[in-house]
C-alpha cells in the first residue's frame, strides 16, 4: 500500500508553513493588545467533557468524535472544539481567585472531526481563538466583535459578513420550545431524519439543518428572538448599540443557533459568502451556564474559534498577500577550500544580528552557486574567495538590480550589515 497521509489532513511545506507562521504573529500580536494570556490544553481529555460540555444533541458529539480507550480502558477523545478543554482548565487551575477582573485567555491548537471531506474542511484542523470568563457583558461581547473586526480589517478583508443573533437564555427557551414544537409538528413527516430526532432531544438544533424540505419548513417558523426576555433583548440592544456606534457592519440572523449546545443570548458568525458554508470563517458567542455545568461556581463565559485553513483559503481566493518575513538575506558564494573555511566567521557574525544567510553544502561550481542564489530568492550575494581573503574585503551583489559594492572586512561586518538592511550597497 502506498503511504498517505489520512483522509480530512494536509501537510505544510515550508513555503506555506511561512504564511502559517506570519499569520500565527499576527493573532498573537492581536490577543497580545488586547491583553489576553495564552492557554494550551491537551490535545486528548475524557470524553465525557465534551459530551457534557459541548453537548450530546450536536453533531460534534454525536457523529464526529475521535474516540478510543487508553489501556486502562478510558475513554478519550481528541478534542474536537477548544471551549470544553478551557473551561475545564480554568476550573481545575482556579483560575478566577488568580486574576483580577475577568479571565481572558487565547489559544491557537489543532483541533479534530470527523467530518466529510470538503473544500476548507479537514479532519484535522486549527483554530485561534479565546474565551473569557467571568463578565456577564456586553461590553466585552462587544470588544470581542471590535477586535475581530479590526483583525479582519488590518489583512485586508472587508467584505466579510458578521451575523448576528441572541439565542436568550435557559428560563426563555422552554416557552419558545413549546412553540417551537407546536409549529413543526404538522410537518413532522416532511422533515429530514435527524430533523426528527432533533426535534425530540433539542429542536432548535433544526435550524441547523442544511436540508432543503427543513430549511423551508423552518424559514416561516417562530423565531427567538422574538420571545427573548427582557434580560436577554437589552444586552442584545446594548451589544448591537455599541456595534452601531463604532461603524461594524452586520446582519441579525434569527436562525443562527450554532452547532454546540452551550450558548446562552449572544451568538454570531462571520463568512466570506461567496464561499457559501465554507467560508464560515470563525463563529462564537455567549456561555453563561457552561462553567457550572462543568463543575465550577456560576460563571459567565463568552469566545470565539476561527478556522486557521478557512482563514487561508479566504485570503488566497480574494487574491490578499501577507508579508512573510522568511525572505533569505544573503547567499555566501565561497570560491575555493581557504574560502569554504573562512565562511563561517563571517556567516555566524552576519546570523547573529538576525540576517538570514545560506551557502552551498554540494560542491556546486560559482556559477552554480549564483543561479543556486537566484532560485532561493536572495536579496544579496557575498562572494568570498583568495583575493577578498588576501585583501581583507568583501564584495557584496544585490542580486535585484546588479549592483555591488566593497566593504572593509572588519571584526564587527558593520558596514556589511548596514548594507543589507538598507537593501543598498
Ligand atoms: P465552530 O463553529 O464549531 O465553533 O468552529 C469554529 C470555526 O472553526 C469555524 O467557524 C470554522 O472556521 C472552523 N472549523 C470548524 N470545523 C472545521 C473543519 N472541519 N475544518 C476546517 N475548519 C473548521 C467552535 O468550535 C466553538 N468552540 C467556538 C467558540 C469558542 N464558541 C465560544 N468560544
Amino acid at each position: 500500500m502506498k503511504l498517505q497521509r489520512p483522509i480530512g489532513t494536509y501537510d505544510l511545506i515550508p513555503e506555506e508553513t511561512a504564511l502559517w507562521a506570519a499569520l500565527e504573529s499576527r493573532v498573537r500580536a492581536m490577543f497580545h493588545a488586547y491583553h489576553y494570556g495564552e492557554i494550551r490544553t491537551p490535545i486528548f481529555e475524557y470524553t465525557e467533557l465534551f459530551a457534557r460540555g459541548v453537548g450530546e444533541s450536536s453533531d460534534i458529539v454525536s457523529k464526529e468524535m475521535y474516540t478510543f480507550l487508553d489501556r486502562g480502558e478510558r475513554s478519550l477523545t481528541l478534542r474536537p472544539e477548544g471551549t470544553a478543554g478551557v473551561v475545564r482548565a480554568y476550573i481545575e487551575n482556579g483560575l478566577a481567585q488568580k486574576t483580577p477582573g475577568a479571565v481572558k485567555l487565547w489559544y491557537f491548537a489543532p483541533m479534530f472531526r470527523y467530518e466529510r471531506k470538503q473544500k476548507g474542511r479537514y479532519r484535522q484542523h486549527v483554530q485561534y481563538g479565546c474565551e473569557v470568563f467571568g463578565s456577564d457583558g456586553p461590553d466585552i461581547d462587544l470588544e470581542i466583535l471590535l477586535m475581530l473586526h479590526q483583525f479582519y480589517t488590518s489583512l485586508g478583508l472587508t467584505e466579510l459578513n458578521l451575523k448576528l443573533n441572541s439565542v436568550g437564555t435557559p428560563e426563555c427557551r422552554p416557552a419558545y420550545r413549546e412553540k417551537l414544537v407546536a409549529y413543526v409538528t404538522p410537518f413532522v413527516d416532511e422533515l429530514c431524519e435527524d430533523c426528527r430526532r432533533r426535534l425530540e432531544v433539542n429542536p432548535m438544533r433544526m435550524f441547523d439543518c442544511k436540508n432543503e424540505t427543513c430549511q423551508r419548513i423552518l424559514h416561516e417558523a417562530p423565531k427567538l428572538i422574538d420571545h427573548l426576555d427582557d434580560d436577554s433583548r437589552g444586552h442584545f440592544e446594548r451589544l448591537r448599540e455599541g456595534l452601531d456606534e463604532y461603524g461594524v457592519p452586520y446582519q441579525i440572523d434569527p436562525h443562527l443557533v450554532r452547532g454546540l449546545d452551550y450558548y446562552t443570548k449572544t451568538a454570531f458568525e462571520m463568512s466570506y459568502a461567496p464561499l457559501g458554508s465554507q467560508g464560515v470563517l470563525m463563529g462564537g458567542g455567549r456561555y453563561d451556564g457552561l462553567v457550572s455545568q462543568l463543575g465550577g461556581p456560576e460563571t459567565p463565559g463568552i469566545g470565539f474559534g476561527a478556522g486557521m485553513e478557512r482563514l487561508i483559503l479566504i485570503l488566497n481566493e480574494t487574491g490578499k498577500t501577507i508579508q512573510t518575513g522568511d525572505a533569505l538575506d544573503l547567499f555566501l558564494v565561497c570560491m575555493g577550500d581557504r574560502a569554504n573555511r573562512k565562511s563561517n566567521e563571517i556567516l555566524l557574525n552576519l546570523r547573529a544580528d538576525k540576517i538570514c544567510c545560506e551557502r552551498d553544502f554540494t560542491g556546486k561550481s560559482m556559477r552554480k552557486q549564483f543561479q543556486a542564489a537566484d532560485k532561493l530568492g536572495a536579496r544579496f550575494v557575498l562572494m568570498l574567495g583568495d583575493d577578498e581573503i588576501d585583501r581583507k574585503k568583501l564584495v557584496l551583489k544585490n542580486l535585484k538590480d546588479g549592483t555591488q559594492a566593497e566593504f572593509d572586512w572588519t571584526p564587527d561586518l558593520s558596514q556589511l550589515k548596514s548594507a543589507i538592511r538598507d537593501n543598498g550597497v
